[in-house]
C-alpha cells in the first residue's frame, strides 16, 4: 500500500542507531543497574540478566523495530493505529493506547529528575555542591533542592526544570532529523567520552585511604562482581533482571515503535536493532559497572558501599558521588563531567519518551510538527506539576510503578503475542528480514514464538502476585500520603481515558477515507 502522506524520515542509518541507543542509555545504565546488581547477587545477577537480554531484550528490540517500520509505511507512528494494521479488532486499538500513555507517564517524572542533573552540574561549577563534606550535609542539600527539607527552596529546582523542559521542547520542535537525530549524534559520543574519563579516574583510584589498604578499587570491583550463585533460585532476582532489561533497553513501551516508524521500507532493522542494544549493554555493564559501586567501595568500604547501594540509586548519584568527588583532586571537574554525563543520558531518553505523544497528534490529527509540539508541551507541562510539588508524597514512585513497570511488561506482552501469534510467525519473520543486513539465527523463531511470550506471561503473572496486588491495595502507602496516591491514580485513569477518546475520534474520523 502506498504512503498516505510524506512523513519525516531519519537522515542516516547511524542517526537512528544513535537515537535508539540514546533512548536506551539513560539514568538506568549508570544508577539503576549497579544498584540492582549489588542487591541481587553481584556477578551471579549477570546470569539472569544476560538470559533476559537474549530471550526478552533482543527479540523485543527486533519486534518493535519491525512493527514500527511496518506502521510507518501506512503513515502511522503509534501503537493504537499500528496494531490496527496488524490485526483488525475493535478493542485492540485501546490496548495500543498504552503505547502513548506509558511513555508520557514516564516522561512526566523522568524530565524532572533530568532537570536536577542540570542543576547539580551548575552547582558543581559554582563550587557550592562540593562545599558539603558530610553525608548528612549533602543529603540535606538534596532534600532542600527538592523542596522537602529544612531551608528548602523549590524555586531553584523549578528554574532548572523550566530550562530542561524548554530544551526538550525545542529539540522536539526541530523534528526527527534536525532535532532528535542531531542531538543524539553529538550527545552520544560526548556522553561516552565523559563516562570513559570518569570510569578511568575511578579505576585508577587505587586505595584512596592509606589507613585501610583493603578498601581499594580491585576489591571494589570484586564487591560488585563476585558471584553469589545461591540467589539464582530466588525468583525475585529473575524478576529484577528482566525488569532491568526492559527499562534499560527502552523496549516494551512504545518509544522504539515510534522511532522505527520514521524508517523507510527497505531499511535494515536486524543489524541496527542489535547495534543499538549492544551499545546500551556496553554503556551499562562496562561503564555503569565501573563507576558508582567501585568508587563507593574505595571510599566507604564494604559496609558503607552496601549501605549506599541499599539507600537507592538517587542517593548514590546525588549524595555519595559528589561526596567522593569532593575528596579527589580536580573534584569540581569530575563532578561536572558526572552530572553532564547523566544529563545527556537523560535528555536523549526523555525526547524518546515524548515522541509517541507528538507523533500521535501529528499523524492522526494531521497537524504539522510545530503545532503538535506546542500542544504536547502545554499538556505535558501541566502534567509534570504534581510530580514536582508532591514529590514528598510518593507521587513519582507511583508514576514510576504504573508507567515504568506495569505498562512496560503489559505492553511488551501484547505486542509480542500480536506480532508472532496473530500477525503470524512467518509474516513476522519476513517483515523483520526485509532489507536485513544480518540473518537472525533460525532458533530465534522458536524463541520468539514460545519462549519470549511464555517468559513474559510468567513475569506478568508472578509480578502481579508479588508486587501488583499489594500495590493495587496500597499496602505500603503511609496514611498521610493516601490522598495523594489516590489522586494520582484517578489522574492516571483520566489521562488514559482521555487518550483513548482522542484515539477513537481520530480513528473514526479518518475511517471513511
Ligand atoms: N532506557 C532509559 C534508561 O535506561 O534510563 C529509560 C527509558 C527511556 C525507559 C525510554 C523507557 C523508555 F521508553
Amino acid at each position: 500500500m502506498a504512503e498516505q502522506k510524506p512523513r519525516e524520515k531519519w537522515g542516516t542509518r547511524i542517526g537512528i542507531i544513535m537515537a535508539v541507543a540514546g533512548s536506551a542509555v539513560g539514568l538506568g545504565n549508570f544508577l539503576r543497574f549497579p544498584v540492582q546488581a549489588t542487591q541481587n547477587g553481584g556477578g551471579a545477577f549477570m546470569i539472569p540478566y544476560f538470559i533476559s537480554f537474549l530471550l526478552l531484550g533482543i527479540p523485543l528490540m527486533w519486534i518493535e523495530w519491525a512493527i514500527g517500520r511496518y506502521g510507518g509505511l501506512f503513515g502511522h507512528g503509534t501503537a493504537p493505529f499500528i496494531f490496527d494494521k496488524l490485526w483488525k479488532n475493535r478493542a485492540l486499538k485501546y490496548l495500543g493506547v498504552i503505547g502513548i500513555f506509558g511513555p508520557l507517564v514516564i516522561f512526566i517524572y523522568y524530565i524532572y529528575i533530568e532537570s536536577w542533573l542540570l542543576g547539580y552540574a551548575f552547582f558543581s561549577v559554582t563550587g557550592k555542591l562540593l562545599a558539603f563534606t558530610t553525608p548528612q550535609a549533602m543529603k540535606g542539600f538534596l532534600l532542600a533542592y527538592q523542596g522537602l527539607g529544612p531551608g528548602s527552596n523549590l524555586w531553584t529546582a523549578y528554574l532548572f526544570f523550566l530550562i530542561t523542559f524548554a530544551v526538550n521542547s525545542w529539540i522536539l520542535y526541530r523534528g526527527i532529523k534536525g532535532g532528535i537525530e542531531w542531538l543524539c549524534k553529538w550527545a552520544m559520543p560526548l556522553l561516552f567520552g565523559f563516562a570513559l574519563i570518569i570510569a578511568a579516574r575511578v579505576l585508577s583510584l587505587g586505595a584512596p585511604n592509606p589507613l585501610v589498604p583493603d578498601w581499594n578499587i580491585i576489591n571494589g570491583l570484586g564487591f560488585l562482581w563476585n558471584p553469589d550463585f545461591s540467589v539464582l533460585t530466588n525468583s525475585k532476582v529473575w524478576l529484577a533482571a528482566a525488569g532491568q532489561i526492559f527499562f534499560t533497553l527502552s523496549v516494551g513501551i512504545g518509544c522504539i515503535l515510534t522511532y522505527a516508524s520514521y524508517l523507510s521500507h527497505g531499511d535494515d532493522v536486524v543489524l541496527s536493532g542489535l547495534s543499538a542494544g549492544a551499545t546500551n549493554e556496553f554503556a551499562e555493564v562496562i561503564l555503569g559497572g565501573s563507576i558508582v559501586i567501585p568508587a563507593a567501595f574505595a571510599f566507604l568500604g564494604p559496609i558503607g558501599a552496601a549501605e549506599a547501594a541499599q539507600s537507592g540509586a538517587f542517593n548514590l548519584g546525588f549524595v555519595t558521588m559528589p561526596l567522593i568527588f569532593g575528596r579527589i583532586p580536580l573534584g569540581e571537574l569530575f563532578a561536572l563531567l558526572w552530572f553532564a554525563l547523566l544529563f545527556l543520558a537523560g535528555i536523549t531518553s526523555s525526547v524518546s519518551l515524548a515522541e509517541p505523544a507528538v507523533a500521535f497528534v501529528r499523524d492522526e490529527f494531521k497537524l504539522d510538527r510545530k503545532k503538535a509540539v506546542v500542544l504536547f508541551s502545554i499538556a505535558a507541562f501541566l502534567l509534570c506539576q504534581p510530580a514536582i510539588f508532591f514529590l514528598g508524597h510518593g507521587v513519582v514512585d507511583e508514576l514510576d510503578f504504573w508507567g515504568g513497570t506495569f505498562a512496560l511488561v503489559l505492553f511488551a506482552t501484547i505486542e509480542t503475542i500480536l506480532f508472532v501469534w496473530i500477525f503470524g510467525m512467518d509474516k513476522a519473520w519476513e517483515e523483520m528480514h526485509r532489507g536485513a543486513e544480518l540473518n537472525i539465527p533460525r532458533f530465534y523463531r522458536f524463541i520468539m514464538k514460545y519462549i519470549t511470550p511464555a517468559f513474559l506471561l510468567f513475569i506478568l503473572g508472578f509480578w502481579f502476585i508479588q508486587q501488583g496486588w499489594p500495590t493495587l491495595l496500597m499496602k505500603s502507602v503511609a496514611a498521610e500520603n493516601l490522598p495523594y496516591i489516590l489522586a494520582t491514580r484517578v489522574g492516571l485513569i483520566l489521562l488514559f481515558v482521555a487518550i483513548a477518546i482522542l484515539v477513537r475520534i481520530a480513528y473514526y474520523r479518518r475511517k471513511p477515507e
